[in-house]
C-alpha cells in the first residue's frame, strides 16, 4: 500500500498540476506536503485574484542561465490549455494591463480547481510531511525509498515540486535545492526576484516622505529598462516596474530612474523657457509630476536656481537638470528578500535537466518542476504558467 508510482514533493502550483496530470495517466500518486496546507502562495497571489497566466507568454518573458530550456515546456502547454482549463470550471476572470489573466472572485477558485483534478484520478495527498530522506535502489518499479513522517513510502518516479525560498512563512524551503544536490546536480546562486528596493543612503528619507506615491517612470539597470508604476515606499521603491528590474539587479548596482518617460526633458525645458520665461522650474515640473515629489527633487538638483525664472537659468544648466531628471542616479542597498519577494532567482542548473520531460539526466525516475528550477519569470503571471508548463512536461513522462 504504500507503494507509488509517482511521488511529488511539494503541493503547490507545479506539483498539483504535475499530480493531476499523472494522475489522469493511471497513475497512482502520492502529493507530500511539509505545510499544513497545499497551495498557500496560489491563495495569496495577484492579491488574491490570482493572475494565472498571461494572454502574450514569451520565452523573453523568462530569466534562465539557458533562455532555450523553457521553449519546449512552453510550447507544450501553453497559456492557451491553462485557460481552457479554467473555462471548463467556469472560473470567471478578465484581463489587465499587459495581458494579465486574472480570477473575477478569487484565488480560491483555482485552487480548488486543481483539487478537483487531483481528487478526480485519485491522488493521495498528505500535509505535514517532512521528508527525513529519499534513497535510490536498482529495482526500477520500486526505484525510489522515502523515509517520511507519514511512513516508509516507495515510488519509481518522484517529483521536486517544492518552490523557492520567497516567504518562509508560507512553508518555502531550501529542500528541493538539497536534493538537487544529493544527486549531483548544480544549483546556481539563488537571490530574491520581484522584490522591492531598500535604500540606507539620503534617498531613504526621500522615498519615506514619498511614501504612498507613485509616478509611472521607467527604470533601468545596464541595458535592462521597465516603464511602469513606481511606488515610493517607506524603505526604498516598489511597484511593478521595480519589481521586474529587481529581477536583473545585482547588489552594488546603481539604477536609474527616468521620471519623464517618453518625454524629451531637455525639449521640454527649453522649449518652456522660451514661451514662458517667467515660469519657475517647480511650476513647470508640477503639471508632469506629484508636487511633494518635485519640492524633494529641488534642493537635490536645482537648489541654486530655485527661486530662479527659467529665463535666467541658462540652457546649459537646463540641460544638465534635465539629465538627473531624465536619468536619476539611485544606490540600493539591497532588496527586502525573501520575506517579500514573489520568487527566487537561479536554482537548480538545468543543463542536467531535460527540457522535454524534465526528467533529471544524473538520476532517472527523478524530476524538477516549477521555481526550483533556474527558470524565473517576470512579473504578469508568468510564474504561474511556467509552474504549469512545466508538471505538464513532467505529468505526461513519469
Ligand atoms: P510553490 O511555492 O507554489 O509550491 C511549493 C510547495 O512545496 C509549497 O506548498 C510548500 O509548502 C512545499 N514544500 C516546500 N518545502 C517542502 C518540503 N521540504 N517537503 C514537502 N513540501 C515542501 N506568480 C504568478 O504567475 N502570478 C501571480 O499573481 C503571483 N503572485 C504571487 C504573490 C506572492 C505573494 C508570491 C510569494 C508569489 C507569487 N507568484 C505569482 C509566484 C508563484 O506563486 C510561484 O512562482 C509559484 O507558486 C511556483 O510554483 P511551485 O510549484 O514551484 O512552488
Amino acid at each position: 500500500m504504500n507503494h507509488f508510482d509517482v511521488i511529488v514533493i511539494g503541493g503547490g502550483a507545479s506539483g498539483l498540476m504535475c499530480a493531476a496530470v499523472a494522475g489522469a495517466r493511471g497513475l497512482r500518486v502520492k502529493l507530500l506536503d511539509k505545510a499544513n496546507k497545499v497551495g498557500k502562495k496560489i491563495l495569496m497571489s495577484g492579491g488574491g485574484r490570482c493572475n494565472f497566466t498571461n494572454l502574450y507568454v514569451e520565452p523573453d518573458n523568462f530569466i534562465s542561465r539557458n533562455p532555450h530550456f523553457s521553449k519546449s515546456a512552453l510550447t507544450r502547454y501553453t497559456q492557451w490549455d491553462f485557460i481552457a482549463l479554467v473555462d471548463k470550471y467556469e472560473i470567471s476572470t478578465h484581463e489587465r494591463k499587459h495581458g494579465q489573466l486574472f480570477c473575477d472572485d478569487s484565488a480560491k477558485e483555482i485552487l480548488a480547481m486543481l483539487l478537483t483534478e487531483c481528487d478526480q484520478v485519485g491522488v493521495s495527498i498528505s500535509v505535514k510531511a517532512d521528508i527525513n530522506s529519499i534513497t535510490v535502489n536498482q529495482d526500477n518499479e520500486a526505484r525510489f525509498h522515502l523515509e517520511t513522517s507519514h511512513g516508509a513510502l516507495s515510488a519509481s518516479s518522484v517529483v521536486v515540486a517544492s518552490g523557492g525560498l520567497s516567504i518562509p512563512t508560507m512553508g518555502a524551503s531550501d529542500y528541493g535545492y538539497k536534493v538537487a544536490e544529493q544527486f549531483g546536480h548544480k544549483i546556481f546562486p539563488l537571490q530574491a526576484g520581484l522584490v522591492p528596493f531598500v535604500f540606507s543612503d539620503g534617498f531613504r528619507d526621500i522615498s519615506n516622505r514619498l511614501s504612498g506615491i507613485a509616478i509611472d517612470a521607467t527604470i533601468s539597470v545596464g541595458d535592462v529598462s521597465f516603464t511602469e508604476a513606481v511606488l515610493f515606499t517607506h524603505r526604498g521603491l516598489s511597484g511593478p516596474a521595480v519589481l521586474q528590474l529587481s529581477n536583473y539587479w545585482q547588489p552594488g548596482q546603481d539604477i536609474h530612474l527616468d521620471l519623464l518617460p517618453g518625454l524629451s526633458v531637455p525639449t521640454l525645458l527649453l522649449e518652456a523657457k522660451s514661451a514662458q520665461p517667467r515660469i519657475m522650474l517647480r511650476t513647470l515640473l508640477a503639471r508632469h509630476l506629484p508636487k511633494s515629489l518635485v519640492a524633494e527633487l529641488e534642493p537635490l538638483f536645482w537648489l541654486a536656481e530655485a527661486e530662479k525664472p527659467l529665463a535666467e537659468i541658462p540652457d546649459a544648466r537646463l540641460s544638465d537638470i534635465a539629465g538627473h531628471l531624465g536619468g536619476w542616479k539611485l544606490k540600493p542597498s539591497g532588496t527586502e528578500g525573501y520575506r517579500t519577494a514573489e520568487v527566487t532567482l537561479g536554482g537548480v542548473d538545468t543543463a542536467d535537466v531535460s527540457s522535454k520531460t524534465m526528467e533529471s539526466k544524473l538520476q532517472p525516475g527523478l524530476y524538477f518542476i516549477g521555481e526550483a528550477l533556474d527558470v524565473t519569470g517576470h512579473l504578469g503571471g508568468f510564474n504561474f504558467q511556467w509552474a504549469w508548463s512545466s508538471a505538464f512536461a513532467a505529468g505526461s513522462y513519469v
